[in-house]
């Protein structure tokens, strides 16, 4: 496939961004993830749009989802400067879905499967590199040594959500407003669901053996 436009679904922890980082070396797509994006702009103000809170980073801090008129412009500004793409983390509800759909269309829908107690480990082991934004977990595939990206040298840190709290919290958001959004996808017959439990490399195969 030559600058495929892939989704990736998959509840927190479930190895998007893992996966993503893969797909853009293998194919040279570019990595739309609206949590990356959304990070970068925690303290932007859109106290205009007169919601519950005046700023991304607070939606994030309580693990809810971020108002949609926020999030549909980032893609919509994202998907316009790329030819291929991996979207990652959006949409996340009903209406996310439907205005993706109005602005591109997509190659290939994956699913990756896991379940909750292996996401919250998953979550509260994470350590990300504040250089490059490489992923690590601290057991299960940690830096040769700590606190440090093997990568490019840069620091690593925890993200704000990844406390089993408010990871507890975002893996229920999930379910109520992303899970459907999975379905809608089973349901066009056009979902690759993938065991998301298997190893990193493991989960990497099965998702080459699907685009290719
Ligand atoms: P976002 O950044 O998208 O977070 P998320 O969806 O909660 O997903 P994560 O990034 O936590 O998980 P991941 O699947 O990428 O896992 P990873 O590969 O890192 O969103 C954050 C917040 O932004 C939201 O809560 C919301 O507030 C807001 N937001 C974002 N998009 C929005 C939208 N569209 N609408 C509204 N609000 C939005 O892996 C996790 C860990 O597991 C790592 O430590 C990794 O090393 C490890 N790991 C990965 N794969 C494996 C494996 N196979 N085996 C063992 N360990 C593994
Ligand atoms: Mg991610
Ligand atoms: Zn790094």
């Amino acid at each position: 496939m030559s600058n495929p436009h892939v989704l990736i679904l998959g509840a927190p922890g479930a190895g998007k961004g893992t996966q993503s980082r893969r797909l853009v070396e293998h194919f040279g797509v570019e990595h739309v993830t609206t949590g990356d994006a959304l990070r970068a702009n925690k303290q932007m103000d859109i106290s205009h749009l007169d919601l519950a809170y005046d700023t991304p980073g607070e939606y994030m801090d309580a693990g809810e989802l971020v108002p949609d008129e926020v999030v549909n412009e980032i893609v919509k500004t994202a998907l316009e400067d790329a030819d291929g793409y991996v979207l990652d983390g959006y949409p996340r509800n009903e209406s996310q879905t439907e205005y993706l759909d109005s602005i591109t269309d997509l190659d290939a829908v994956l699913y990756l499967d896991v379940e909750e107690e292996e996401l919250v480990r998953r979550l509260t082991g994470r350590r990300v590199c504040e250089n490059c934004g490489a992923t690590y977990h601290v057991d299960f595939n940690p830096p040769e040594e700590p606190g440090v990206c093997d990568e490019c040298g840069g620091d690593l840190y925890q993200r704000e959500d990844d406390t089993e709290e408010t990871a507890r919290e975002r893996i229920q958001v999930y379910e109520e407003n992303t899970a459907p959004v999975v379905e809608y996808f089973r349901d066009a017959g056009v979902l690759v669901e993938i065991d998301g439990e298997q190893t990193p490399d493991e989960v990497w195969e099965d998702i080459r053996d699907a685009l290719e």
